[in-house]
């Protein structure tokens, strides 16, 4: 039997995924590593768990599948966005990753805003954020002056993976977009940010395609892992692209609701000239030339996490929404802003907190559960507003992975807010799946990754908007998005 191996490298653990020629996984395998938090706001990670971690997951896969060890063809990546690895001119590696949920560099975005002003959206189609990468190689280039005199190469942390297994480093587009550096329309290292900011160019990894093959399995990781013959590796892909491509996001008019700790409401785009001025993110696709917009709550199924525990500690998740079926649509006039660590997407503010409005005598528990669902949905809506407004795009299927695909009156509600049929996947297997998708591209498997999610991708069931129920929900949400500028000067104050 002949496989492909998908290596999802995420914030707090790497997962990997055996795939055969039919799509079938065979075997996953996770293997978990520590944040670093040296101070409030910083987050950091050892590159060196990274690689632990991923000989940890090979060498379990194939003591479960032994013919694996001869039979792996490609291997390829998926991982967390953004986050620094900073390499010295012998590729050592010069202190911890940066990573994307790191919010130091406050300063650096202004610095970057003020001084490209309108070519920062220009070229890289979005705003300066915390997470990226550009703000993190400015703070190190003021905070850590010896490091920076010795970095002599960044790579993401998928990337480092790769140059672990092959020894050749280089970047593909769905991770480079994630920078702040890469011109994304042209496909090429910005060199009017990397002037203005004094940074060499040679310091940017060449850049590739996600299905492009970076060379083989080293001979003696080889060993080491205890696996066999020649393995192409392939380049990859960044963990929201590969979730895309997991989930059959590959052509227009599918949108993706993922509701994990944050929640993302993801759309391809056939092409990278969409006029988001920055609202949405907007990043080139690990499908070769195309493109991704994504908004981002910060808060999603974190905001049910914090209210079951703050609320319901002793019930399951599974109690706690029992209840919410005996709640009308739009519970009665009560409202959630799902904002209780700040906003990424519509509102970028992390001044701004979570509300609760409209509570009245007739309010039960049920009608607070059913709200903080709705808040999260509608907050949700926002980005796909955004994309109807802005793009003229319309989503006749949406596809709900994560927490909310979890829970049926969740799903009707997705589907009643969003007015469009709601798709769940038959498994759900995360990034990792569009890593062992790229993989199977990659040798010759598939055509390209249209055809492969066409073999490979399988839906479970679709659920249809209720008429009267998105009558409902379009008057609410009008008054749901009155609530962000009715209380804005309050947390900001
Ligand atoms: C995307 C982002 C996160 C990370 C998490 O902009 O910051 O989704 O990719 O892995």
């Amino acid at each position: 039997m002949t496989y492909v191996l998908g290596l999802d490298l995420g914030t707090g653990s790497l997962k990997g995924l055996l795939m055969n020629k039919e799509g079938v996984v065979l075997t996953t395998k996770a293997a978990d590593y520590p944040l670093i938090t040296p101070q409030t706001g910083y987050s950091e990670q050892d590159p060196a768990e990274w690689l632990k971690a991923a000989e940890q997951v090979i060498k379990e896969i194939i003591e479960e599948t032994p013919d694996a060890s001869s039979g792996i063809e490609g291997i390829s990546f998926s991982g967390q966005m953004h986050s620094l690895v900073l390499l010295d001119k012998e590729n050592h590696v010069l202190r911890n990753a940066i990573l994307w949920n790191d919010v130091r560099t406050t300063q650096q975005c202004h610095e970057i805003t003020e001084v490209l002003k309108e070519d920062l959206i220009k070229i890289t189609k979005n705003r300066a954020l915390e997470g990226f990468t550009l703000p993190k190689l400015l703070w190190i280039k003021e905070n850590e002056p010896d490091i920076w005199q010795q970095a002599a190469h960044f790579l993401l942390p998928k990337d480092y993976l790769g140059y672990w297994m092959t020894g050749n480093q280089q970047m593909e587009y769905s991770d480079a977009a994630g920078t702040l550096i890469l011109d994304i329309e042209d496909k090429q290292w910005s060199k009017k940010i990397l002037s203005t900011f004094d940074i060499k160019e040679d310091i940017c990894p060449s850049l590739v395609y996600s299905t492009d093959c970076i060379g083989t399995v080293r001979e003696e990781l080889l060993e080491k892992l205890g696996l066999q013959g020649t393995i192409k590796v392939f380049a990859g892909g960044a963990d929201n692209g590969c979730a895309a491509v997991g989930t059959g996001i590959v052509k227009d008019g599918f949108g993706l609701a993922s509701i994990g700790t944050s929640g993302v409401f993801l759309s391809f785009e056939e092409t990278g000239d969409k006029e988001y001025e920055g609202d949405l993110h907007y990043f080139n696709h690990a499908v070769k030339d195309a493109y991704y917009s994504m908004g981002v709550t910060l808060a999603a199924g974190h905001s049910l996490t914090w209210y079951r525990n703050t609320f319901a500690k002793n019930e399951t998740y599974e109690e706690l929404l029992k209840g919410i079926t005996s709640v009308p649509a739009g519970s009665e006039g009560l409202y959630f802003t799902p904002y209780i660590v700040g906003e990424r997407t519509p509102h970028i503010d992390s001044q701004v907190r979570g509300t609760f409005i409209g509570i009245d005598t007739n309010h039960t528990r049920d009608h607070f559960t059913r709200a903080v669902l709705e808040g999260i949905t509608f907050s949700l809506k926002d980005s796909q507003v955004l994309m109807e407004e802005k793009a003229g795009k319309t989503f006749k299927k949406i596809i709900s992975v994560g927490g909310g695909a979890k829970n049926k009156e969740w799903l009707q509600m997705q589907a009643d807010i969003f007015d469009a049929s709601i798709v769940t996947m038959e498994t759900e297997q995360g990034p990792a799946m569009g890593a062992a998708m790229i993989a199977a591209v990659g040798v010759n498997w598939f055509a390209d990754l249209k055809i492969c999610a066409q073999e490979v991708v399988t839906y479970k069931e679709e659920i249809q908007s209720i008429p009267e129920n998105v009558k409902k929900y379009e008057a609410c949400y009008r008054k749901y998005r009155e609530i962000y500028p009715a209380t804005k000067d309050f947390f900001q104050k």
